[in-house]
């Protein structure tokens, strides 16, 4: 294993050059592997390790959509597509890849299938982490692990196809047959991860939900909420507080500070703009660091599992969904970014 010195603190990575897909082939050369379910991770891990020479199969609820996107994929109903259960019997690896509530509803129709020496894995630390709320208790004597990559199961899928990879994290949860940690790294290697970091199914589920709800995608929409309207307020145009929140954020200096650091992102701008993030951006982080603490309370102590669990087991979850979404769509600051994508030369 790489050690790599993280700003101070030395971490141990994976690399595909100490674990090779060919250490991986050999180390899960006598497992069938499925894949339950075809949403996003689904398709993406699933062709990735079918791609890459494993022995696997999908599991998937019929009469859906992503049942006929298995077999628009190459799927083989009865040979490599099966329904949930036909797979599990059949898997020696379970990939539980439901979304986080549809595992809560499938499991106890599965649980028999997780006989002695399977393994079951999970790309998330939710059901486990979270069993008081999700039921989701494996039996003693099956190995239980975890990878999840750090992106889209989409981007997995494009990475790969492009001969790249994306990062993911691992976890062991349960190790019965003594190789839950070699497993859990063939895996990983298998589905299409470039490096792998280990973890532990609570922090992964903790950073995980920590990061969704602030600055992959919660934080991130309340700041540039926050920035348009007082731009607007202030009597800028709708193209001018737009372009100036997110258009220029997103197409020209994300990627670059992606590429390259905030530092030198700070050095590579305007000397007016140089000091003027410099002399605001601990002002940012002061406001909204009370906000972060009390999210991550509420992550720790169960409470987002519960609104959300909640949220999704109700009938009306995607016609509520659809409206809060919409709502969203037809703000001024979305309908305006809609315009200005349109003019991207
Ligand atoms: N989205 C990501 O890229 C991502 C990234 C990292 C980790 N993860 C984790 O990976 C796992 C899978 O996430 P995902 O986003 O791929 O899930 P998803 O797209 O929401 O999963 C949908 C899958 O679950 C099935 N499903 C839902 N409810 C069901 C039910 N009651 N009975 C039977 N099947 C049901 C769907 O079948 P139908 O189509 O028939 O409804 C579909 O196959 C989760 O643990 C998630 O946290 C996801």
């Amino acid at each position: 294993m790489a050690k790599i010195n993280f700003g101070g603190t030395t971490e141990e990575v994976v690399t595909r050059k100490e674990f090779p897909l060919k250490k991986a082939k050999t180390e899960l050369q006598n497992e069938v592997i499925a894949v339950v379910g075809y949403g996003v991770q689904g398709p993406g891990q699933s062709l990735n390790l079918r791609d890459n020479g494993f022995n696997v199969i999908v599991g998937q609820r019929k009469n859906s959509k992503s049942w006929e996107k298995a077999l628009t994929d190459g799927w083989i109903e009865g040979k490599t597509l099966f329904e949930i259960e036909k797979a599990c019997q059949k898997g020696t690896i379970i990939q539980f890849l439901l979304s986080d509530a549809g595992q809560i509803q499938v499991w106890p129709k599965i649980i028999k299938y997780l006989t002695y020496g399977k393994t079951l894995y999970f790309s998330h630390g939710f059901g486990i982490t979270f069993n008081e709320q999700t039921g989701i208790i494996p039996p003693k004597n099956i190995d239980v692990i975890l990878v999840a990559p750090k992106g889209s199961g989409t981007s997995l899928r494009r990475l790969f196809v492009k001969g790249k990879g994306l990062n993911s994290s691992f976890a062991i949860h349960q190790d019965i047959s003594g190789n839950a940690r070699s497993k859990a790294i063939a895996l990983g290697i298998g589905v299409g991860s470039g490096y792998l970091f280990e973890t532990t199914f609570k922090k992964e589920v903790y950073s995980d939900l920590t990061g969704e709800r602030g600055t992959l995608m919660g934080a991130i929409q309340g700041l540039f909420a926050a920035q348009y309207k007082i731009l607007r307020k202030k009597g800028h145009s709708p193209s001018e507080a737009f372009n100036e929140t997110v258009e220029e954020a997103t197409q020209s200096l994300y990627p670059l500070v992606a590429e390259n650091g905030m530092d030198w992102m700070y050095a590579n701008c305007s000397t007016t703009a140089q000091r003027g993030a410099l002399d605001w951006w601990k002002k940012f982080r002061d406001a909204v660091y009370p906000v972060f603490q009390e999210l991550y309370d509420s992550v720790e102590s169960g409470k987002e599992t519960k609104i959300t669990i909640e949220a999704n087991q109700k009938e009306d979850y995607r016609i509520n969904l659809e409206k809060e979404l919409k709502e969203m769509r037809e703000s001024e600051l979305w309908k305006t970014g809609s315009e200005v994508r349109k003019l991207r030369p």
